[in-house]
């Protein structure tokens, strides 16, 4: 079935249903990758797919126009889950023009190595088609230097490329189609926003700000990942709450453990910081996926990362944890560390080190214990749980 988004304009994207790892990210919804084509004077595409799935995409295409047809591709952003499909792409269209950004045109030259017929554009630029009007805004690290978007004036619908996408595979194309509408589409949106573009915060400030500014208005907005927004307001606030780092009185526990002395210290932790009324959160770092561990990260005010010393240093999942939430640049967060060891115990101290990298809050000198905890280690951990929780916690 056709999907027209606004007259002449239509979803012709693929859809990813068995998907479950996004380089390394959990998706356990599966994903899509969304492409768009417009029929006008000059017929486009806006965006591709994976290599692989060229073909649903072309036969979505070819429903409504045969594929020779189009005569525009836009490129919005180099990486592969969208521009992946471009070589079979336009060896079969030949475009006349292929539009990206300048950053987009060094990026796809790298990629694919091709003498395609590139025409840089840049914030402001205009392309008509005919009937409907282009222009084009470049989001550099939204999330790549490349990225930009693509706004059609006439109906205020934004190609958003990656930003406000979520990874689901789904029947549904748009926001108020599905059942549930919008819990479950918001988890899968926060998660995507969390391990993709958090380190980004700072400049969807000044994007939405600079949307302000020019008056753009979004009657309807295509990302290319998830689904399409016809009410976009409710996105474009959780964007503007994660964007400022805004977090709520919620605290997570996040911990490994080897013999058990490091998890009894974490659940009396955890007890302290529930005895204190604030949300409290309890992950084992081999029973959460980081990608989802990262999700709760997003806007809670209060980190606790337990580990035990192995070998000297800090066990490795935890290592693992702190450098990839390290790249995320989380913020406006207060933290400590805890862990039990048997000689040495050198893992509080090193996390501390990488908390304080991260430049989080530390707030605490870490709570140690040898071997395994007795009742009166475990009674001060959950009365440190409910103290830093009372302490750096608002609105409990
Ligand atoms: Fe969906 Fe940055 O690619």
């Amino acid at each position: 079935m056709v999907v027209e988004l606004v007259p002449k304009v239509y979803w012709v994207g693929a859809i990813d249903w068995t998907l479950r790892d996004f380089h390394g990210y959990l998706t356990e919804a599966g994903t899509t990758y969304n492409a768009y084509l417009i029929l006008d004077e000059h017929i486009t595409l806006i965006d591709t797919v994976k290599a692989e799935l060229v073909p649903e995409m072309m036969a979505r295409v070819a429903e409504i126009v045969p594929p020779e047809k189009i005569s525009y591709i836009v490129s919005n952003h180099v990486e592969m889950d969208h521009s992946g499909g471009l070589p079979e792409v336009i060896a079969r269209v030949r475009p006349e023009k292929v539009f990206c950004s300048p950053l987009g045109k060094a990026g796809l030259s790298r990629h694919f190595k091709q003498d395609w017929p590139f025409v840089e554009v840049k914030t402001g630029s205009d392309l008509s088609l005919g009937r409907y009007n282009l222009t084009f805004l470049e989001t550099p690290m939204l999330h790549w230097p490349d990225s930009m978007m693509t706004y059609l004036k006439e109906e205020q619908l934004l190609f958003s490329s990656d930003a406000f996408g979520a990874h689901l595979a789904s029947s549904e194309r748009f926001d108020d189609q599905l059942p549930d509408y919008p819990p479950d589409y918001f988890h899968q949106l926060k998660k995507y926003y969390a391990n993709i573009l958090m380190p980004f915060g700072t400049l969807i400030t000044q994007l939405l700000e600079k949307v302000a500014q020019l008056g753009l208005a979004f009657k309807m907005i295509a990302p290319d990942h998830g689904l399409i927004y016809r009410n976009p307001a409710w996105v474009l606030e959780a964007y503007r709450k994660w964007a400022a780092g805004e977090v709520e009185p919620k605290a997570l526990v996040i911990y490994d453990t080897m013999w058990h002395s490091t998890e009894m210290m974490a659940e009396a932790l955890t007890q302290g910081l529930m005895d204190a009324g604030v949300e409290a959160q309890l992950h084992h770092l081999r029973r959460t996926h980081y990608s989802d561990i990262v999700t709760e990260v997003l806007d809670a005010g209060l980190l606790l990362f337990g580990s035990p010393t192995l070998n000297n240093g800090i066990f490795p999942t935890m290592a693992q944890f702190l450098t990839y939430l390290k790249g995320l640049r989380p913020k406006g967060k207060a933290a400590a560390a805890f862990g039990s060891f048997g000689w040495s115990g050198e893992a509080v101290k090193l996390i501390n080190q990488e908390l304080e990298a991260m430049k989080l809050k530390v707030v605490h000198e870490g709570l140690r214990c040898k071997y395994i905890p007795d009742p009166q280690e475990l009674d001060a951990a959950r009365s440190l749980g409910e103290k830093l929780a009372r302490e750096n916690l608002k609105g409990k």
